[in-house]
């Protein structure tokens, strides 16, 4: 029986359209299936989305969409990019799928029979945008998050909390245990050290919102979005449902597992998710590989920047085989890599354009022309037989260099080593000037076996190639009349297919870019992301007044100290605002958009000389500014907290 190997990406957040990011994971996921498929492996491969939590439902919102039309949306893009990106998965989990749900629903339920689940009280500063809370420590600049630099909110919240601390050391004795559980090291170091410095139970439930998987038992609460979302790694095997057999298979008797993450998520996956399979009493099993980033010169990919590259962009022009070598060519191990045009131009042209194209076109065009399209191998002692066995050398070592650092994940590197016998092949012809043996009778033999060498070691570097170039390896099979069973590993030994016959004119491979213009037209396409910046239809503008009219209006910053709901109107709010000249009680219709203790605390901006009025027995001495959206959605304006109570506004 073949031996198994489950390999995951994480589940991409259906917030918007996926960049160069989150390819970089999915795509080094499908050139590792590539390769273990080659290898025998009985494989299976599984992406998704993660649909549910208080992001979500914001950006659902945002777009004036309900939660589940917004993840259907997102996630159909999703799958289309995948298509497009030729990426194989066996399966496509999102969390909002039925099989999911019902099983995280049980998971739950069982971690609470088991007390590894208790309901308590928590109160601190919580990140909407990464899902987490923070300690007071880990804050940044008063109370950012340290993850994603957005202001953090203090949350206060009855929440059911699961014992991490219980089992930190039987963690730790298995990290201990399996040195290759994380893999790079600094990963692992990094992620001892974290559970070292002390493990606090971790929140596990949300009030605030409902989107996501209800608490069974408890249903106004709902389940943490990374407990939902970690689940994924086994309903998607159908763990807990009638049909366990892919979870019994690929995880319970399975040979390799690995969840492949960005550095971002490292801690999720290597402490909670292992702390859920000790409680749920389900081995281990997995591996996991934390790669770096992709990052721009600017830093981070912005839309607001304009420095946001999208996967599509660059497949249709450059086509799919140099997208995909790309992206996990240029990041090294576990390392941050920076997108440039000009590397992505420059890698391309080097590698595949100078280096294997030309290889192919030159060796195939000699082929033709001095042997009309056929050559054997042969045995026959020259000059040249030095190099040509260097050459046979170079391929065998090439060969168990790059399954070493398959094996490792180590992509760029494998990568790397493929291009050593590129060039080494490249140079037999610099070594032996086919051109002149050409004009020597007596040195057609020769000629023939350098000839064949070429040929040979393009069909070796072709066969390297399949976990990442999806159609050049296979059109040049064809060029070179490859058989079916002469494409694989098994076939790789230098000499294994003894007569070729070559077409006469093959297709270009890759056509040879100008950096300059090409570098200026993946400028254009990052800027491109800027122009499509969210825009709305706008409300017809107001006829023109004098500036004496707007001078009138005394407009001054306000803070909001308390904020409460009206008690005979829905829409009502009604706050106490502090306009440093006294404290205001002002009425304002945005019920519908904020809760009173979200408003709490900000500084606005409020229209302070209207003459008061009673709105609906309340007594309303000023008004906050706000903006409207042509749907008439209310935002507060908030203004700069350099700004006091009191300070005008002109
Ligand atoms: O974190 N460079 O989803 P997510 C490289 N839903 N990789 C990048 C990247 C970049 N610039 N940007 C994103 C989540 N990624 C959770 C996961 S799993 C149970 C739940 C990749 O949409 C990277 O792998 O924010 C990162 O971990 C993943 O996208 C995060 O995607
Ligand atoms: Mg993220």
């Amino acid at each position: 029986m073949n031996k198994t190997f489950y390999i995951t990406t994480p589940i991409y957040y259906p917030s918007g359209k996926f960049h160069i990011g989150s390819a970089y994971t999915t795509c080094l996921c499908d050139s590792i299936i590539r390769y273990k498929k080659l290898k025998g492996y009985d494989t299976r491969f599984l992406t998704g989305t993660d649909e549910h939590g208080q992001k979500i439902e914001e950006a659902a919102s945002k777009n004036n969409k309900s939660p589940q039309e917004h993840v259907d949306y997102i996630a159909g893009l999703a799958q289309d990019l995948w298509k497009q990106l030729a990426i194989s998965n066996d399966d496509f989990i999102r969390t909002t799928e039925k099989r999911h749900e019902e099983v995280v629903e049980e998971i739950f339920e069982k971690l609470l029979a088991n007390d590894d689940i208790y309901l308590g009280e928590y109160s601190g500063n919580y990140c909407v945008s990464c899902e987490s809370y923070f300690t007071p420590t880990q804050l940044v600049d008063g109370d950012k998050c340290p993850d994603c630099g957005r202001q953090t909110e203090v949350i206060k919240e009855e929440t059911y909390f699961l014992r991490l601390t219980k089992y930190a050391d039987k963690l730790l004795d298995y990290i201990d245990q399996n040195p290759e559980f994380i893999v790079p090291e600094t990963r692992r170091n990094e992620v001892v050290s974290f559970i070292k410095s002390g493990l606090q139970d971790l929140s596990v439930s949300r009030t605030a919102f409902s989107w996501g998987v209800k608490v069974k038992s408890n249903p106004k609460h709902v389940v943490y979005v990374w407990i939902d979302a970690l689940s994924n790694y086994i309903t998607a095997l159908g763990y807990g449902s009638k049909d366990e057999s892919l979870y019994q298979k690929y995880w319970i008797n399975g040979d390799e597992v690995i969840h492949v993450v960005g550095k971002d998520i490292l801690r999720f996956h290597a402490i909670y998710w292992p702390i859920m399979l000790i409680a749920l009493d389900i081995p281990i099993k997995f591996r996991l590989f934390a790669h770096g980033w992709y990052l721009m010169k600017d830093g981070k990919m912005s839309k607001s920047k304009g420095n946001v590259i999208y996967p599509e962009q660059l497949v249709e022009r450059y086509g799919l085989d140099a997208f995909r070598y790309y992206i996990v060519r240029e990041i090294a191990y576990g390392n941050d890599g920076v997108f440039t045009p000009e590397d992505y131009v420059k890698r391309i042209n080097t590698d595949l354009v100078n280096d294997y194209g030309n290889l192919v076109s030159r060796s195939i065009s000699m082929v033709n022309k001095y042997f009309k399209g056929t050559v054997s191998k042969t045995k026959h002692n020259h000059e040249y037989k030095e190099h040509e066995e260097d050459l046979e050398r170079v391929a065998k070592e090439t060969f168990e260099n790059y399954q070493k650092n398959m094996d490792e994940f180590k992509l760029a590197k494998a990568l790397q080593e493929l291009s050593v016998l590129v060039k080494r092949t490249n140079k037999l012809i610099d070594d032996t000037f086919p051109w002149e043996l050409a004009k020597q009778d007596d040195k057609k033999d020769v000629l023939a076996s350098v000839m064949y060498h070429l040929i040979e070691s393009i069909r070796v570097i072709s066969i390297l190639y399949l976990p990442f170039l999806l159609s050049t390896p296979k059109d040049v099979f064809d060029f070179l009349g490859v058989e079916e069973d002469l494409r694989d590993f098994s076939s790789i030994d230098f000499g294994s297919k003894s007569t070729y016959t070559v077409v006469k004119k093959p297709k270009h491979l890759f056509p040879r870019l100008d950096l300059e213009k090409e570098s200026e037209v993946i400028k254009e396409l990052m800027h491109e992301g800027k122009k499509e910046e969210p825009r709305r239809e706008v409300l017809p503008m107001q006829k023109e007044i004098e500036f004496t009219d707007f001078t009138k209006l005394d407009l001054r910053v306000g803070k909001i100290l308390e904020c409460k709901k009206h008690e005979n109107a829905k829409k009502l709010l009604v706050s106490k605002i502090d306009t440093g000249d006294r404290v205001r009680n002002i009425v304002s219709g945005i019920a519908e958009f904020y809760k009173p203790e979200e408003l709490v605390g900000k500084y606005v901006q409020v229209v302070t000389n209207l003459k008061p009025v009673k709105l609906r027995g309340e007594l309303s001495e000023g008004m906050i500014l706000c903006g409207e959206t042509s749907d008439k959605t209310l935002y507060i304006i908030e203004v700069s907290d350099k700004l006091l109570p009191g300070d005008k506004i002109s």
